[in-house]
């Protein structure tokens, strides 16, 4: 692997599965003994866990699309000063469940609100987080309902895994956008396959990129 640490973001709607590809990705980066940091958005620093709170719990439209874009953002630049900014001059690798893909997917292409545009939100994105990126991101796509009877055997549903069918389907139709617009950053993989299929599939794209 090479020496310069790497940021890379795993996406994908509710019932991906996600977490277990991240679990699995962690166990592979201690055993290459790769110094990294795991964290998950929304929070991932002692603010942005603050901020996490009010965003997941509660009515489902207890905000317009305007006020929760600026509490994700104001919780993600918490994330990146405190957490991921520090960690990558310190020589680590850092892998987030999610970031900035995520307000898009979800609070433009999902919400489909006239009040917020898609260069507001890179607007936004750049007073946060400048010119930094990702330099890989990983969006695991399945088909919206196959993801919700996932969600729904786990138990109590979080404010946006409660959303309809129809806003699982233009948050998977938002992350193939974002990956076409960027298809140099983005990778999207089939995650209707067993979890070590796409664990090695991960991998493998982490491989080829970086060493
Ligand atoms: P979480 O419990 O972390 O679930 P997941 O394992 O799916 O990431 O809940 C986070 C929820 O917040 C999830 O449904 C996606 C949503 N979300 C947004 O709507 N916008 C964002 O910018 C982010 C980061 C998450």
């Amino acid at each position: 692997m090479q020496e310069l640490p790497k940021f890379i973001t795993l996406e994908g709607g509710d019932g991906a599965g996600k977490s277990t590809q991240i679990q699995m990705l962690k166990s592979y980066f201690e055993k290459q003994k790769i110094p990294c940091l795991f964290t998950k958005e929304p929070g991932g620093s002692v603010g942005a866990d603050e901020i996490r709170q009010i965003l997941i719990n509660g009515q489902l439209n207890k905000w317009d699309a305007v006020s929760e874009t600026l509490l994700f953002y104001a919780s993600r630049r918490a994330h990146l000063v405190d957490t991921i900014w520090p960690a990558l001059k310190a020589g680590k690798w850092v892998v987030s469940d999610r970031f900035a893909d995520s307000t898009l997917a979800y609070q433009v292409y999902g919400r489909q609100s006239k009040l917020i545009t898609k260069e507001q939100v890179a607007d936004l994105y750049h007073l946060v987080a400048g010119d930094f990126k990702p330099d890989l991101t990983i969006i695991l796509d399945i088909d919206p309902q196959v993801g919700l009877n996932r969600v729904s055997r786990r138990g109590q549903a979080d404010r946006f895994e409660a959303s309809a069918l129809a806003f699982h389907e233009r948050l998977r139709e938002g992350f193939k956008e974002i990956a076409a617009a960027e298809p140099e950053r983005c990778v999207v993989i089939n995650a209707d396959n067993p979890p070590e299929m796409l664990h090695r599939e991960i991998v493998r794209l982490i491989e080829d990129r970086f060493s």
